[in-house]
Protein backbone atom coordinates (compact mmCIF):
# COMPACT_ATOMS: atom_id res chain seq x y z
CA UNK A 1 0.00 0.00 0.00
CA UNK A 2 1.36 3.63 -1.20
CA UNK A 3 0.15 6.57 1.08
CA UNK A 4 -0.13 9.69 -0.61
CA UNK A 5 0.13 12.79 1.77
CA UNK A 6 -1.36 15.98 0.51
CA UNK A 7 0.32 18.75 2.43
CA UNK A 8 -1.81 21.64 1.57
CA UNK A 9 -4.45 23.75 3.40
CA UNK A 10 -5.80 25.67 0.47
CA UNK A 11 -9.65 24.69 0.01
CA UNK A 12 -8.30 25.04 -4.29
CA UNK A 13 -4.88 23.59 -3.79
CA UNK A 14 -2.65 22.45 -6.73
CA UNK A 15 -0.55 20.26 -4.95
CA UNK A 16 -3.79 18.44 -4.08
CA UNK A 17 -4.39 18.19 -8.02
CA UNK A 18 -1.11 16.41 -8.32
CA UNK A 19 -2.02 13.97 -5.45
CA UNK A 20 -4.68 13.20 -7.04
CA UNK A 21 -3.43 12.22 -10.30
CA UNK A 22 -0.67 10.49 -8.42
CA UNK A 23 -3.48 8.27 -6.85
CA UNK A 24 -5.19 7.61 -10.12
CA UNK A 25 -1.90 6.60 -11.78
CA UNK A 26 -1.02 4.09 -8.88
CA UNK A 27 -5.02 2.51 -8.67
CA UNK A 28 -4.66 1.69 -12.43
CA UNK A 29 -2.01 0.11 -12.14
CA UNK A 30 -3.40 -2.00 -9.51
CA UNK A 31 -1.55 -0.67 -6.21
CA UNK A 32 -3.55 0.31 -3.11
CA UNK A 33 -3.34 3.49 -1.73
CA UNK A 34 -4.17 5.48 1.68
CA UNK A 35 -5.05 8.72 0.52
CA UNK A 36 -4.21 11.61 3.33
CA UNK A 37 -5.42 14.99 2.98
CA UNK A 38 -3.92 16.94 5.86
CA UNK A 39 -6.59 19.83 5.28
CA UNK A 40 -9.09 17.23 7.02
CA UNK A 41 -6.81 16.62 9.80
CA UNK A 42 -6.56 18.66 13.02
CA UNK A 43 -3.06 18.21 13.54
CA UNK A 44 -1.88 20.43 16.41
CA UNK A 45 1.55 22.57 15.76
CA UNK A 46 4.32 20.19 17.47
CA UNK A 47 5.62 21.03 20.94
CA UNK A 48 8.42 18.60 20.50
CA UNK A 49 6.55 17.14 23.59
CA UNK A 50 2.91 17.00 24.42
CA UNK A 51 1.88 17.14 21.31
CA UNK A 52 3.40 13.31 20.21
CA UNK A 53 -0.12 12.11 22.19
CA UNK A 54 -2.31 14.06 20.46
CA UNK A 55 -4.86 11.38 18.77
CA UNK A 56 -4.40 13.10 14.94
CA UNK A 57 -0.61 12.78 15.19
CA UNK A 58 -1.03 8.79 16.51
CA UNK A 59 -3.36 8.24 13.58
CA UNK A 60 -0.60 10.43 11.53
CA UNK A 61 2.23 7.83 12.57
CA UNK A 62 0.06 4.60 12.48
CA UNK A 63 -0.78 5.33 8.25
CA UNK A 64 2.69 6.27 7.59
CA UNK A 65 4.21 3.02 9.77
CA UNK A 66 1.31 0.81 7.56
CA UNK A 67 2.44 2.02 4.40
CA UNK A 68 5.05 0.49 2.23
CA UNK A 69 5.98 3.38 0.20
CA UNK A 70 5.21 7.32 0.53
CA UNK A 71 4.38 10.11 -1.85
CA UNK A 72 4.40 13.41 -0.05
CA UNK A 73 2.34 15.97 -2.32
CA UNK A 74 3.82 19.76 -1.21
CA UNK A 75 3.06 23.52 -1.73
CA UNK A 76 6.30 25.45 -1.81
CA UNK A 77 6.22 28.41 -0.12
CA UNK A 78 9.24 30.74 0.59
CA UNK A 79 11.57 28.67 -1.18
CA UNK A 80 10.99 25.42 0.86
CA UNK A 81 7.57 22.82 1.72
CA UNK A 82 5.04 24.98 3.66
CA UNK A 83 5.13 24.40 7.13
CA UNK A 84 2.01 21.78 7.29
CA UNK A 85 4.18 19.55 5.66
CA UNK A 86 7.15 20.50 8.09
CA UNK A 87 4.62 19.92 10.89
CA UNK A 88 3.76 16.71 9.73
CA UNK A 89 6.99 15.47 9.44
CA UNK A 90 8.37 16.60 12.74
CA UNK A 91 5.17 14.40 14.28
CA UNK A 92 5.24 11.55 12.35
CA UNK A 93 8.89 11.58 11.11
CA UNK A 94 9.98 8.32 13.01
CA UNK A 95 7.26 6.55 11.71
CA UNK A 96 9.47 6.68 8.02
CA UNK A 97 12.28 5.30 8.93
CA UNK A 98 13.39 3.27 5.51
CA UNK A 99 10.67 3.89 3.76
CA UNK A 100 10.76 5.18 0.15
CA UNK A 101 9.47 8.48 -0.33
CA UNK A 102 8.18 9.88 -3.69
CA UNK A 103 7.93 13.98 -3.54
CA UNK A 104 5.47 16.40 -5.85
CA UNK A 105 5.31 19.97 -5.59
CA UNK A 106 3.43 22.59 -6.34
CA UNK A 107 4.77 25.98 -6.58
CA UNK A 108 3.62 29.55 -8.08
CA UNK A 109 6.75 29.79 -10.26
CA UNK A 110 9.71 28.10 -12.05
CA UNK A 111 12.86 29.05 -9.89
CA UNK A 112 11.78 27.96 -6.89
CA UNK A 113 13.02 24.11 -8.14
CA UNK A 114 15.43 23.91 -5.62
CA UNK A 115 13.66 23.68 -3.10
CA UNK A 116 12.77 20.20 -2.58
CA UNK A 117 16.68 19.41 -1.94
CA UNK A 118 16.57 20.47 1.73
CA UNK A 119 13.64 18.37 3.23
CA UNK A 120 14.64 15.46 0.79
CA UNK A 121 18.14 15.81 2.43
CA UNK A 122 16.49 15.66 6.00
CA UNK A 123 14.46 12.63 4.75
CA UNK A 124 17.23 11.14 4.37
CA UNK A 125 19.23 12.10 6.77
CA UNK A 126 17.08 12.16 9.37
CA UNK A 127 15.39 8.96 8.90
CA UNK A 128 16.88 7.19 6.10
CA UNK A 129 14.42 7.28 3.72
CA UNK A 130 15.11 6.21 0.09
CA UNK A 131 14.19 9.20 -1.57
CA UNK A 132 12.77 8.80 -5.58
CA UNK A 133 15.75 11.50 -7.09
CA UNK A 134 13.63 12.15 -9.94
CA UNK A 135 10.52 15.02 -7.88
CA UNK A 136 7.74 15.82 -9.81
CA UNK A 137 7.71 19.82 -9.97
CA UNK A 138 4.85 21.68 -11.15
CA UNK A 139 3.84 25.18 -11.60
CA UNK A 140 -0.04 26.53 -11.92
CA UNK A 141 -0.34 26.59 -15.52
CA UNK A 142 -0.28 23.40 -16.07
CA UNK A 143 -3.28 21.74 -14.39
CA UNK A 144 -6.13 23.45 -13.82
CA UNK A 145 -8.49 23.46 -10.40
CA UNK A 146 -9.54 20.08 -10.71
CA UNK A 147 -7.43 18.13 -13.23
CA UNK A 148 -3.49 18.19 -14.81
CA UNK A 149 -3.86 19.43 -18.33
CA UNK A 150 0.05 19.25 -19.38
CA UNK A 151 0.64 15.98 -21.05
CA UNK A 152 4.78 16.22 -20.23
CA UNK A 153 3.61 16.91 -16.11
CA UNK A 154 1.05 13.85 -16.52
CA UNK A 155 3.73 11.47 -17.88
CA UNK A 156 6.01 12.69 -14.90
CA UNK A 157 3.66 12.00 -12.44
CA UNK A 158 2.96 8.87 -14.30
CA UNK A 159 6.91 7.58 -13.80
CA UNK A 160 7.15 8.93 -10.44
CA UNK A 161 3.80 6.17 -9.69
CA UNK A 162 5.82 3.81 -10.93
CA UNK A 163 8.60 4.05 -9.22
CA UNK A 164 7.30 4.45 -6.57
CA UNK A 165 5.78 1.32 -6.20
CA UNK A 166 8.57 -0.42 -7.56
CA UNK A 167 11.55 1.21 -5.14
CA UNK A 168 8.66 0.23 -2.21
CA UNK A 169 8.43 -3.54 -3.63
CA UNK A 170 12.32 -3.58 -3.82
CA UNK A 171 12.55 -2.42 -0.49
CA UNK A 172 10.26 -4.82 1.04
CA UNK A 173 12.16 -7.55 -0.49
CA UNK A 174 15.31 -6.46 0.57
C1 LIG B 1 3.11 32.22 1.72
C2 LIG B 1 3.40 31.76 0.32
C3 LIG B 1 4.71 31.66 -0.11
C4 LIG B 1 5.00 31.23 -1.40
N1 LIG B 1 6.30 31.10 -1.77
C5 LIG B 1 6.59 30.64 -3.01
C6 LIG B 1 7.95 30.44 -3.41
O1 LIG B 1 8.89 30.67 -2.66
N2 LIG B 1 8.19 29.97 -4.67
C7 LIG B 1 7.17 29.70 -5.55
O2 LIG B 1 7.44 29.27 -6.67
N3 LIG B 1 5.87 29.86 -5.19
C8 LIG B 1 5.56 30.31 -3.96
N4 LIG B 1 4.25 30.46 -3.57
C9 LIG B 1 3.17 30.04 -4.51
C10 LIG B 1 2.70 28.61 -4.16
O3 LIG B 1 3.77 27.70 -4.26
C11 LIG B 1 1.57 28.19 -5.10
O4 LIG B 1 0.44 29.00 -4.80
C12 LIG B 1 1.21 26.72 -4.97
O5 LIG B 1 0.11 26.45 -5.80
C13 LIG B 1 0.90 26.34 -3.52
O6 LIG B 1 0.49 24.98 -3.44
P1 LIG B 1 -1.03 24.60 -3.10
O7 LIG B 1 -1.86 25.20 -4.21
O8 LIG B 1 -1.06 23.11 -3.13
O9 LIG B 1 -1.38 25.16 -1.76
C14 LIG B 1 3.95 30.91 -2.30
C15 LIG B 1 2.61 31.02 -1.86
C16 LIG B 1 2.33 31.46 -0.58
C17 LIG B 1 0.88 31.55 -0.14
Amino acid sequence: MILIISCSHHPDSRSRVLAHAAKEALLAAGEKVDFFDLREVDLPLCDGHSTYEHPSVIEAQERVKKAKGILLAVPIYNYAVNAVTKNFIEHSGKSFQGKPVGLLAAAGGKGSYMALLPFAGSLMIDFHCYVLPQFVYATSDQMNETAVTDAELQERIDKLAADISWLAEAVERK
